[in-house]
């Protein structure tokens, strides 16, 4: 079943993120969201704080097929921006990403990767992981 669509506050991205201030955005549907840093609450996939927590929190799509506990690599990102206000990736991420198709200097799991503090972050979802939404299919399924 596909989350419901909610319509999403407007963000002013001429003007940066407001102190202590979260700014996610989401690319390429270009979604962003604001939130006041350690406030969000935990949606229950992936780290609290992630990038998929975040997404959860929105409804936004971010594939995450074993839940979020860093054992596949569907929740996969690029980080545009940001990155150093994210927590470092662990070696379980590293191996885990080790397998991942699409890999990227600014790759990470979503599901892993928790922002640390306030300020503005921009992530990517790979096109191919679009195409799982639009043919309704969750990367899960597709066996080896
Ligand atoms: S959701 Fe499976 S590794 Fe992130």
């Amino acid at each position: 079943m596909s989350e419901p669509e909610i319509t999403l506050p407007e963000v002013d991205l001429s003007q940066p993120p407001a102190e202590n201030i979260v700014r996610v955005t989401f690319q390429p549907e270009g979604k962003t969201v604001e939130f006041p840093f350690d406030t969000l609450p935990y949606d229950g996939h992936g780290l609290p704080m992630s990038i998929l927590d975040v997404a959860e929190n929105y409804h936004i799509f971010l594939d995450h097929a074993c839940g979020g506990v860093c054992a596949c690599t569907t929740c996969h990102i690029h980080v545009k921006a940001g990155a150093t206000g994210l927590s470092e990736a662990e070696d379980l991420e590293l191996d885990r990403m080790d397998t991942a198709p699409g890999l990227q200097l600014n790759s990470r799991l979503g599901c892993q990767a928790v922002i640390e503090k306030p300020g503005a972050y921009v992530v990517e979802i790979p096109s191919w992981n679009k195409n799982y939404v639009q043919e309704g299919k969750p990367a899960a399924v597709v066996k080896k």
